[in-house]
């Protein structure tokens, strides 16, 4: 399972991908206008720090078709690497799907909320659905199922688009969720170190720097085997 960062914070990213196995970031115009920066400039910083092999999906805000496939040809000149146009699942944007795989243009069908709409959206060439985890789950519904169910859905037909779930805000949640058949999930950076955070893990470290301490003092391996 692949891990993205679902963010345009720069440090964050920075820090993030420096200390953790990401494949790449996502991003939405929540995420990005909360950075209140030129776009253009964000994009190229946000590409800067992660180098061109990793994934970068950046959503487009048009609604009608040729719009949508003319801002993802506008982003992808300015990205350029590994990108994914984001494109929400409506009419209009089923068509720029299509158009945009046609250009060849990586393409993740986004604010999925039904197996349905999954199926379509890779029915239209989409090379990744996102369903929306944690906002299902608002509204009494279950993110996970929904995710198992695509995942179901894709086996049965052979079908080669990838589930990129997104909309985490508990462990539990990405738990599940990497159970259920997803291929990659996108997270926020806080939520990075919920994942590793255990407390019988700093126990655990706690009373092996005692009993080392006991025999070896303040030397550490790399001063005993100078
Ligand atoms: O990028 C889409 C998704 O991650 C949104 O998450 O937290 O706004 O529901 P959230």
């Amino acid at each position: 399972m692949l891990y993205l960062i679902d963010t345009a914070d720069l440090d964050a990213i920075k820090k993030c991908s420096e200390y953790f196995p990401v494949s790449g970031v996502t991003t939405n115009p929540t995420i990005i206008s909360r950075e209140k920066t030129d776009f253009r400039t964000l994009l190229y910083s946000i590409r800067e720090i992660i180098g061109d092999d990793k994934m970068l999906h950046v959503q487009a805000t048009a609604t009608e078709a040729d719009d949508i496939v003319r801002e993802a040809e506008m982003v992808k000149n300015v990205v350029r690497g590994n990108f994914y146009i984001k494109i929400p699942i409506t009419r209009e944007g089923l068509r720029a799907a299509s158009i945009c795989k046609d250009k060849g243009i990586g393409v993740t069908m986004t604010a999925i909320f039904t197996q349905q709409q999954a199926l379509i959206a890779a029915k239209a060439g989409a090379d990744f659905v996102a369903p929306y985890i944690n906002r299902l789950d608002n509204i009494v519904s279950d993110g996970v199922r929904v995710v198992e169910e695509i995942s179901d859905i894709f086996k049965n037909y052979d079908i080669k688009t990838k589930i990129l779930a997104a909309s985490f805000k508990t462990v539990e949640q990405v738990h599940k969720v990497s159970m259920s058949g997803a291929h990659a999930i996108t997270i926020n950076p806080d939520l990075f170190d919920m994942l590793i955070y255990h407390p019988l893990t700093y126990y655990a470290i706690d009373d092996f720097s005692k009993d080392w301490e006991s025999v070896y003092g303040d030397s550490r391996v790399s001063d005993l085997l100078k």
